[in-house]
């Protein structure tokens, strides 16, 4: 763990100084460049874009949705979903941005 957090902070030392770990603004743009073709992706969006694919305020009331769980499906090839190759930090991001949607306590837990 402790290699993983100096690994992590020489990351972060490199970016920008208003970057933080995860970025809800930076993960709002990639949302709406990638993922609104079929996910309704804005917080008052009626309606899903596209009828298979769960608006994201869905995806983030469900209960197995965590940080993690984004994690490794993002990193993960999941037809119909196209393989984006996002970069890590791009996933923190989409990840950060989906679990602000999550309403009430708990948020972004
Ligand atoms: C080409 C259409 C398409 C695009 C573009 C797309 N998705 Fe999806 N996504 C789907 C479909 C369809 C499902 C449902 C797949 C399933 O249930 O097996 C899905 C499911 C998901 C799930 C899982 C929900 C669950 O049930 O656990 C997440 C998370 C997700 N998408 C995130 C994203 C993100 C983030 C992006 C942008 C980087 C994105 N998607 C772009 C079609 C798409």
């Amino acid at each position: 763990m402790r290699a993983v957090g100096i690994a992590l902070a020489s990351i972060v030392s490199v970016l920008p100084a208003n970057a933080g770990a995860q970025d809800i603004e930076a993960g709002h743009r990639i949302a709406a460049m990638w993922c609104a073709k079929c996910h309704a992706v804005e917080a008052r969006q009626t309606g899903p874009a596209l009828d298979v694919a769960p608006p994201f305020t869905t995806i983030a009331r469900m209960k197995s949705t965590t940080a993690a769980s984004l994690n490794v499906f993002l990193s993960t090839p999941h037809p119909p979903m196209p393989d984006f190759s996002l970069t890590r930090r791009e996933i923190a991001d989409v990840s950060a941005y989906i679990l602000s949607l999550r309403p009430g306590p708990g948020k972004g837990t």
